[in-house]
């Protein structure tokens, strides 16, 4: 096959194989033939998108958080009953860690720290220097993309000594990453926290088991934790920098024998998504998506569980929407109630 292949393309493919032999091995001959791309293509896409964003206009994010309107307490609001909500977060404790960076911190990681943040029993941003108002833990790392996995082992790391009895369950997320964490935690009551697992976006490419979108969140059981932590550091099991964060986690995983499961809702919709909901609901998916996704690249409301857990590349002022839709608005006469969408069989399930 590479030999009827062009110079160039030849020089490209055999770059890959170096530095993915794994991808080699267990992406079919037949896949790979529609893979003319790099796996960091996903993330240069997401780059893009942001490039083409105007983030001056997210000054209205600023202006909404000032007056307050959205942070008062959202139940007070309404008429809501949320008390099996408030039972399960003292039975579901869950921590959320934000990789953010400096230059992030007044626009996206504040308005990730104004919307679903409040709702975490825990909540860390990860920056490259403290900001010690924030507050951000500083990783003294350098920044950039290409230094992302540094930030997450560094992260974990920390959690791990720092934080490991504050929470049952371990979840990542970036500062464009929006989290329903109550739906976060309706999932996890149906896990077992420890086992050696983890959940997420699946991607079925370059980790025999696959691995988790990094920025549609992946969440670590305890045992999942306390396996990583003491390896996080270690270069024998964990690459230290370099690469694709999302990606090195996974091998990372895959080597300290924690699991990747089945997270799809008892009518087989998806709860974390490495996109916003408009892309999902369009599908209006990037070129290579396909490739990655575990589920078929499925579009439309009927593959979106009522208990969506994340949205990924969601700008400040989308979150700010995304909280209004979620908490606040809602149609007179209709009082939802409580579903059971949890699998039954989610124990046994595998990739
Ligand atoms: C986004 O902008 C940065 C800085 O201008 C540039 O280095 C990068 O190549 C751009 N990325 C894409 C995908 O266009
Ligand atoms: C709120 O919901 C719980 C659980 O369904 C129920 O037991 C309780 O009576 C409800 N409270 C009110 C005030 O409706
Ligand atoms: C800390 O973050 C705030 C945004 O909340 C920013 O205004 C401030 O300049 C940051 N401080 C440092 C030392 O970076
Ligand atoms: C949870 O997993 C642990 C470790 O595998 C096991 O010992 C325990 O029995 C499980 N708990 C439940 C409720 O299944
Ligand atoms: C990882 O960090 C711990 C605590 O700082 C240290 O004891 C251990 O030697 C480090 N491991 C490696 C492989 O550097
Ligand atoms: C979910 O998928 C499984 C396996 O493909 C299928 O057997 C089942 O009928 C599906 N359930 C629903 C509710 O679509």
């Amino acid at each position: 096959m590479l030999q009827k292949m062009p110079a160039a393309n030849r020089q490209f493919f055999i770059g890959l194989a170096v530095g993915h032999i794994s991808a080699f091995v267990l992406i079919s001959f037949n896949v790979l033939a529609y893979i003319p791309v790099h796996f960091s293509v996903l993330q240069s896409y997401y780059e893009d998108i942001y490039n083409k964003t105007d983030f001056t206009s997210y000054d209205d994010t600023a202006k909404m958080s000032n007056n307050q309107v959205l942070l008062v307490n959202d139940v007070h609001m309404h008429n809501d009953n949320d008390s099996v909500a408030r039972k399960l977060k003292e039975q579901v404790r869950v921590l959320i860690w934000v990789l953010t960076s400096p230059a992030n911190m007044e626009k996206r990681a504040t308005a990730v720290k104004n919307t679903w943040a409040r709702r975490c029993n825990k909540i860390l941003f990860f920056s490259s220097k403290d900001n010690a108002t924030f507050p951000a833990i500083g990783l003294n790392v350098p920044e950039g993309r290409e230094h992302l996995t540094a930030k997450t082992m560094k992260a974990v790391r920390y959690i791990y000594e720092h934080h490991f009895d504050d929470a049952d369950w371990f979840m990542k997320a970036d500062d464009d990453t929006y989290v329903i964490v109550e739906n976060l935690r309706y999932f996890l009551s149906g896990q077992n926290t420890s086992e050696p697992v983890f959940f997420g976006h699946h991607f079925k490419l370059f980790v025999k088991q696959g691995y988790y979108s990094g920025g549609g969140g992946y969440v670590l059981s305890k045992e999942a934790l306390r396996r990583l932590g003491p390896k996080a550091n270690d270069s024998s099991i964990c690459r230290q920098d370099g690469g694709s964060e999302d990606v090195e986690l996974g091998r990372c995983m895959e080597k300290l024998g924690v699991r990747t499961a089945e997270s799809i809702d008892s009518m087989n919709r998806s709860r974390f998504h490495c996109f916003d909901p408009e892309t999902h609901l369009s599908g209006n998916y990037h070129v290579t998506y396909a490739q990655y996704d575990s589920h078929g690249a499925k579009k439309g409301p009927e593959s979106i569980s009522d208990y969506a857990i994340s949205f990924h590349t969601i700008t400040p002022q989308k979150m700010q929407a995304l909280d209004f839709y979620i908490y606040h608005l809602k149609p007179y006469g209709i009082n939802s109630g409580n579903q059971d969408l949890n699998r039954r069989e989610d124990k046994d399930l595998k990739h």
